[in-house]
């Protein structure tokens, strides 16, 4: 006989999407089960982007888990762009008057698993064959239902709604009835080679060089170690990478007649993203809730991933806070509708931001249209507000009448 528990929300997925859901849920005095395929140790060690829209930062805060962002995040007031040899400071602080933060998704997630800890509620991790199933009405009677298995045996926990925290690979969205989900997508002919390094910043905001060889990005974790990127072709193998070319192709990229040259150093990590956009819809399925990775991809260019995910959860705590507040289930009903629209926005400021930057294999007018667009960019105050709005994040959706 399995093991059988009972919670408000069962949580698929142990990312950002899945552990901030929970606390926001928590806040709300909403029990939740969290239910991880990986280590601890595996989801802790994962390297990924760390740029984090104001929205963001406040959702954080008001979560109550920014404590050691507030001391370790470095405040980032606008991005350098490069192109022929030249840098291009767009100070969106000024322009905008927000501000944006440096702080690595892994801290973020770090950071929620020990408050996650600190609530007492449960966060299992190494759950294998995670199976939901029995959500396919929203008012439905009779409980959704989790199973899954780990060294102890087999475990059955039903929920009165569960959400699909994921990621792209997961098991959620597949659990829908074929046919239900339509999928919007686009693909790009390259990819992202990313490295973690020993070395310090050679400036303090994150730089863009769009070089004719392809894009390279210099970001950073804190003061003393730097996260870059390469644009790569789609079929690269990393281990046809050693550090030497890699030190060699970023130095090349990075190059400008106003910059000194690029520090090398000790690599800690490196992977290997293709770039794509895809957006599922609807999001939700009867009681089955669809948030971040699961539900949409942006490419890297520009940073939306974890924000998104970020913005899709503190819409859903909201629906449900109303749920449980006894506002019925309408805004549950209405999760799609409420997150799509900005979803969008961020799906086009990552295709424009990946079309401005990337070398495409398009022809002179191609070229020609993308040396344009970066001349318009930095030409103007007017032009770098507008992409400092979106850089920065637009304001998360809230449509919640209960709150109002
Ligand atoms: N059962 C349980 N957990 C699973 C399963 C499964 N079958 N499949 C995947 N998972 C877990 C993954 O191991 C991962 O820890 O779900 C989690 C999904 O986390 P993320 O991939 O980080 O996705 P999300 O929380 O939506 O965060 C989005 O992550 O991929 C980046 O660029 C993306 O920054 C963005 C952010
Ligand atoms: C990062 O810091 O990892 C980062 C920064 C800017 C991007 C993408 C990733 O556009």
């Amino acid at each position: 006989m399995p093991a059988v528990a009972t919670t408000q929300v069962a949580i698929i997925g142990a990312g950002p999407a899945g552990l901030l859901l929970a606390q926001l849920l928590h806040l709300q005095g909403i029990d939740s089960v969290i239910l991880e395929q990986r280590s601890e140790a595996y989801v802790l060690g994962r390297v990924r982007a760390g740029l984090l829209e104001s929205p963001t930062v406040e959702v954080l805060r008001e979560a109550g888990v920014a404590d050691r962002m507030a001391v370790e995040g470095v405040e980032h007031h606008g991005i350098h762009l490069r192109f022929d040899g030249r840098t291009h400071q767009l100070d969106f602080a000024g322009t905008t008057g927000r501000q944006a933060m440096n702080y690595g998704q892994a801290e973020v997630v770090k950071d929620l698993i020990r408050h996650r800890r600190a609530t007492g509620r449960p966060l299992v991790f190494e759950a294998e064959a995670v199976t939901p199933t029995g959500f396919e009405s929203l008012d439905g009677h009779g409980p959704a239902v989790v199973t899954w298995r780990d060294e102890h045996g087999e475990h059955r926990l039903t929920a009165d709604f569960i959400a699909g925290c994921d990621g792209f690979h997961g098991v959620s969205r597949v659990a829908i009835p074929p046919g239900t989900i339509t999928a919007a997508q686009r693909s790009y002919p390259f990819a992202w080679l990313g490295i973690l390094a020993r070395t310090r910043p050679t400036l303090p905001e994150v730089v863009y060089s769009a070089h004719q060889d392809g894009l390279s990005v210099h970001s950073m974790r804190g003061h003393e170690l730097t996260r870059q990127y390469l644009q790569v072709p789609a079929d690269t193998v990393l281990d046809d990478w050693p550090d030497e070319r890699i030190w060699t192709e970023l130095t090349r990229r990075h190059a400008a007649d106003d910059v000194g040259p690029l520090a090398t150093g000790e690599v800690i990590d490196r992977t290997l993203a293709p770039l794509r956009s895809v957006v599922f819809s609807p999001m939700q399925y009867g009681r089955m809730f669809l948030a971040g990775d699961a539900v949409h991809i942006v490419p890297p260019t520009g940073a939306k991933g974890l924000n998104l995910a970020v913005s899709d959860v503190s819409v859903l705590s909201h629906a449900l806070g109303g749920y449980y507040a006894g506002a019925g289930s309408h805004h549950l009903a209405e999760y799609t509708r409420t997150s799509l629209p900005r979803i969008w926005q961020a799906e086009l400021f990552s295709w424009q931001m990946t079309t401005m930057l990337h070398r495409f294999p398009g022809d002179e007018f191609d070229r020609g249209l993308q040396r344009a667009r970066l001349e318009q960019v930095v030409a103007s105050p007017t032009q770098i507000a507008a992409l400092g709005e979106l850089y920065f994040g637009l304001p998360f959706p809230r449509h919640w009448s209960f709150r109002d």
